[in-house]
């Protein structure tokens, strides 16, 4: 206990000096290492120190018993691609159109071959680090876009975006990466192999036919026949697996879908095909572990990008970690999520890093609600008593994440702060923590972007104590702006122009695991037939009592908004989204990436 307090007065007093030493001597030392561990799809309410009793995740609650925890966080997205490409470059993506357009299904980067991803003059974390002379390194989960060569002979994806390193999952998991899937399809019902089977008929007799008047040797036919059977061949595969009716969103087959995506990439090349998910979770935290040792003998500071594949579907263990808890599959995914953080968490300790190294934890975006594996089993998170979740828009369930922030000797321990913060926060705090430059002069070519996100160091160091700075959040839904949040004085206001249409007595649309209440187009369950919704969080933050529209605080407030919106629509440009483009986003046979050493 003595020792205890010693060590935090200690720090405290390491951590007072620091901050008190003037610019100048701030230069010179080393900045830390920043270590970001992002989960996927994890619920608010699956994480024990944001009160879930029933499940154990230790590793994250010691990291919140060590440093801030983050009560209000919030995601720009609720969907990876757009959630993670905000959060890397501290913008909302419909600034720079990595979201679809209203008349596209396709949701993320569905393959590794589609031709969209993070723009090029977009500036990350990754980008502005490495120009502060850090290491950088991705273990994980990408999803921002692959940039494939032609025939795939490489696939830069997260190397073109300041990454030094990068072993992992280029896209994301899909339910169809569990395979194995048929691949000889042959189904005479459908039109299309009518089609085909005709034409074969055709092909060979008058190939027979034309040997016997044309008087061809056998050599000829032979070949001919075999010219023949190749094209046929191609238009089968193209008949079988490829298409918006192959039964999955993603116009391809599932057979085709784990063949050309389910594969594992080190630097820009496949090494993995398909994934091995079983034990997955467990070597994703064993090359981190790697990567950390090779950090800690170089004296460079590092940003290690721990990107887990866990908690998104489908659901899959190491063999001993099967039915551990109390919650299903689910809860043993969570679980052995927590544990992997562990891993990587000790190996900062192990390696003598912990004490200089900020680690924050959050996840990309809110539970799945409607998921459910084969068996009826529910397998998506659970995100407390915030209505909705996953793909919805602006209800909270999809974007109020976990979000926890560790600096030992620098931020306090076991500090909770409740004004609201947002993951693309990220950038400008930890530049503004680590005592670098502000982006703009790291990285002169991103002086005239605009972040959306600002420093939260502050915050960090101090608590909300004083009151927060008014500050205006925008919820998307792709390009639509679907709510805003206001956070002014003690109030924590969040206006809704549109909400998606619940199934009745739930706060989810159905069940499936590409089901949703998606936010967007007429069959999306939208309904805008009403006034905006108004409450106020700070006093009602499960949005149960929105404000009365008669009163004064409803008027002065939505008027506001109203305003604020419209300048920001009048002012701030949205581009054509490169995912609209129906071509770029579907496979690509000419860009897919092969695996040669599997
Ligand atoms: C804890 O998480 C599990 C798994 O998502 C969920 O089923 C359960 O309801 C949660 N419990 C509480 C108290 O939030
Ligand atoms: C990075 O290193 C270069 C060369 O040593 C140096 O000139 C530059 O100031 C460093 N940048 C930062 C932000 O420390």
């Amino acid at each position: 206990m003595k020792i205890g307090i010693r060590l935090s007065l200690l720090s405290a007093l390491i951590a007072t000096a620091l901050t008190a030493s003037p610019l100048g001597e701030l230069g010179a030392r080393r900045p830390p290492n920043i270590l970001v561990i992002l989960a996927d799809d994890l619920g608010i309410g699956d994480v024990g120190c944001y009160g879930n009793d029933t499940i154990r995740t230790p590793n994250i609650d010691r990291l919140a018993a060590e440093g801030v925890k983050l009560t209000h966080h919030l995601a720009a997205a609720p969907m990876c691609t757009p959630s993670r490409a905000a959060m890397m470059t501290s913008r909302y993506p419909a600034r720079y159109g990595l979201v679809p357009n209203e008349r596209l299904e396709t949701v993320v980067i569905p393959h590794i071959s589609s031709r969209v991803a993070l723009p090029l003059d977009e500036v990350t974390l990754a980008t502005a680090l490495r120009a502060a002379n850090y290491t950088t390194a991705l273990v994980g989960k990408w999803h921002l876009g692959m940039y494939c060569n032609l025939f795939g002979e490489s696939c830069p994806g997260p190397l073109k975006h300041g990454f030094d390193t990068f072993y992992g999952i280029p896209v994301t998991l899909f339910m169809e990466f569990r395979g194995p899937h048929p691949f000889w399809v042959f189904d005479l019902e459908k039109p299309g192999f009518q089609r085909l089977a005709f034409t074969w008929l055709l092909s060979v007799v008058s190939l027979a036919f034309a040997k016997k008047k044309l008087k061809w040797s056998l050599f000829t036919l032979v070949f001919l026949l075999l010219l023949t059977h190749a094209i046929l061949f191609v238009f089968w595969f193209f008949t079988a697996h490829v298409g918006l009716d192959k039964g999955s969103l993603w116009g391809v087959s599932n057979w085709l879908h784990r063949a050309a995506n389910s594969r594992i990439f080190r630097q820009d090349k496949v090494v993995e095909s398909p994934i091995e998910l079983d034990g997955l979770s467990q070597r994703l935290a064993a090359e981190s572990r790697k990567v950390l040792a090779d950090f800690a003998k170089d004296d460079k500071p590092f940003f290690l990008f721990h990107s887990l594949a866990h908690v998104h579907t489908p659901m899959f263990n190491a063999p001993n970690r099967e039915r551990a808890s109390k919650h299903g599959r689910y809860g043993d995914n969570i679980e052995e999520m927590d544990e992997s953080i562990g891993t990587v968490l000790d190996s900062l300790k192990e390696f003598g890093l912990e004490d200089n190294t900020l680690v924050y934890f959050t996840s990309d975006q809110g539970g799945h609600l409607e998921a459910i594996d084969d068996d009826g089993q529910r397998i998506g998170g659970h995100n407390g008593l915030f209505k909705g979740g996953k793909a919805q828009g602006g209800p909270e369930g999809g974007i109020r994440v976990a979000g926890i922030y560790r600096w030992p000797g620098h931020l306090p321990g076991g500090a909770v702060v409740d004004t609201p913060t947002s993951l693309m926060d990220l950038m400008p705090t930890f530049l503004d923590l680590a005592g670098l430059p502000p982006l703009g002069e790291l990285v002169p070519s991103a002086a005239n972007k605009d972040l959306d996100g600002q420093s939260i160091a502050d915050l960090l160091m101090n608590g909300d104590r004083s009151p927060p700075q008014e500050r205006i959040m925008i919820h998307h839904c792709r390009q639509a702006i679907r709510a805003l949040r206001l956070v002014r004085g003690d109030h924590i206001y969040k206006m809704h122009l549109a909400k998606v249409k619940w199934f009745e007595g739930s706060t989810q649309c159905g069940w499936g695991h590409t089901t949703g209440c998606f936010c967007y187009g007429d069959k999306f369950h939208l309904d805008i037939s009403h006034a905006p919704e108004l409450y106020d969080l700070a006093v009602d933050p499960y949005e149960d009592k929105p404000i009365d529209p008669e009163t004064k605080e409803y008027k002065e407030i939505v008027d506001f908004l109203r305003m604020y919106l419209k300048n920001w629509q009048g002012s701030v440009h949205y581009p054509d989204p490169p995912m609209s483009n129906m071509a770029d986003v579907m496979w690509r046979p000419h860009h897919q990436p092969m695996c040669w050493h599997c």
